[in-house]
């Protein structure tokens, strides 16, 4: 049993298929059939799309038999169908949700659990580039970090699509922000973001920069999204009993780094992955983000939007986080992207 607003879902509607493991042409608009709406599930009439550095990576390993072979894991819309369990989601709601893949499409699933409704201070086409970061932000800082008040942090690509919601979010809560960039134009973007300081990777040595900027004590917590490039200076970046936390793994990389110093700190590495994340552990996040960063939205807290294509172009994404030549996020414009 389902509530739902029967006369205007299509049983079919187009989205973007993975067709095989490659380039950016192997994303391929076709025709699929609506999802399935279960009791917890909410069916979202989709707005925008998110595109993140995870789609490009599952478009370059190909179809499997456990993912939906549509990329997407963040979506804006309005609600079109709600599952008979679900309660504080309503037909005609405006919403962003974190997805299971699925998002380039009209049509997407979501868990109840992870959907949140858009903040009052941002436009709805924009909300779709606020799940992905921010859950991640959250889980990774304060579930698996365990970052304390006080503490300090560096943020690895501090423009990426992470970096850029992690830093205004970290600097709103009080803590002082490092950030690594590959241009000195990137850098300057993460400073006005709120870091403190953010580093070129690329130019200079960023431990020896962190300790210098931190008196030598170096910080509490890294976010890492550059797989195993940073073993040795992560470690050294590091404060006594400080966290690298890891994003990427860089497609399976063996990380290496000093064991006397690791244990001389008392130091953790860890990591952890969103998307297999239990739906009661996400609903958790989505609670925590609703309470403490949601009435920051669009005044303390903005989404870095920097370009907009129509999903039918979705390719033409892929091409452009693959170039490295983005900073923040790319949307995808779904409603009359077919039209
Ligand atoms: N584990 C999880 O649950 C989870 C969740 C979300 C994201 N992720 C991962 O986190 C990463 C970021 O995702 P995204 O969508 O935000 O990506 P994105 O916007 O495409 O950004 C990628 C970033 O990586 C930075 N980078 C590349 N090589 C680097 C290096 N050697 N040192 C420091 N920074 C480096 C780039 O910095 P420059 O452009 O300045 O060179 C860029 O900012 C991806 O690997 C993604 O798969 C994982």
């Amino acid at each position: 049993m389902q509530k739902n607003h029967f006369e205007s879902i299509p049983n079919h509607q187009t989205g973007i298929l993975i067709t095989a493991a490659g380039g950016p042409e192997v994303l391929v608009p076709v025709e699929l059939p609506v999802p399935e709406c279960g009791p917890s599930d909410v069916l979202i009439r989709v707005v925008s799309a998110g595109v993140n550095r995870h789609d490009v990576n599952q478009r370059r390993r190909g179809p499997d038999s456990v993912h939906s072979p549509v990329p997407g894991l963040e979506v804006s819309g309005v609600v079109a169908r709600v599952g008979a369990n679900v309660t504080h989601v309503g037909i005609g709601d405006e919403v962003c949700a974190l997805v299971d893949g699925g998002g380039y499409a009209e049509y997407a699933i979501a868990d109840a659990g992870q959907v949140l409704p858009v903040p009052s201070a941002i436009a709805l086409r924009d909300a779709a580039a606020l799940p992905e970061a921010l859950f991640t932000t959250v889980h990774n800082f304060f579930n698996v970090a365990k970052l304390a008040p006080g503490e300090s942090v560096l943020i690895h690509g501090g423009t990426s699509g992470v970096g850029t919601l992690a830093t205004q979010v970290l600097t709103v809560l009080g803590h002082l922000v490092y950030a690594t960039c590959g241009t000195d134009e990137k850098c300057a973007m993460a400073e006005k973001l709120g870091a403190d300081k953010a580093f070129n990777y690329r130019t200079l040595a960023f431990a020896k920069a962190v300790l210098a900027a931190t008196d030598g004590r170096g910080v509490d917590v890294i976010l890492d999204l550059a797989g195993a490039a940073h073993g040795p200076q992560n470690i050294e970046a590091l404060a006594r009993r400080g966290r690298v936390v890891h994003l990427s793994p860089g497609g399976n990389a063996d990380l290496s780094f000093p064991l006397r110093e690791l244990m001389r700190k008392e130091a953790v590495v860890t990591g952890s992955l969103l998307r297999p994340l239990p739906n009661d552990e996400k609903a958790g996040i989505a609670r925590w983000l609703h309470t403490h960063i949601w009435p920051l939205i669009g005044t303390s807290i903005k989404p870095m939007i920097t370009r907009r294509l129509p999903l039918a172009r979705a390719s033409a994404a892929h091409e452009a986080l693959e170039r490295g030549d983005v900073a923040g996020k790319i949307l995808l414009d779904v409603t009359g992207s077919f039209n």
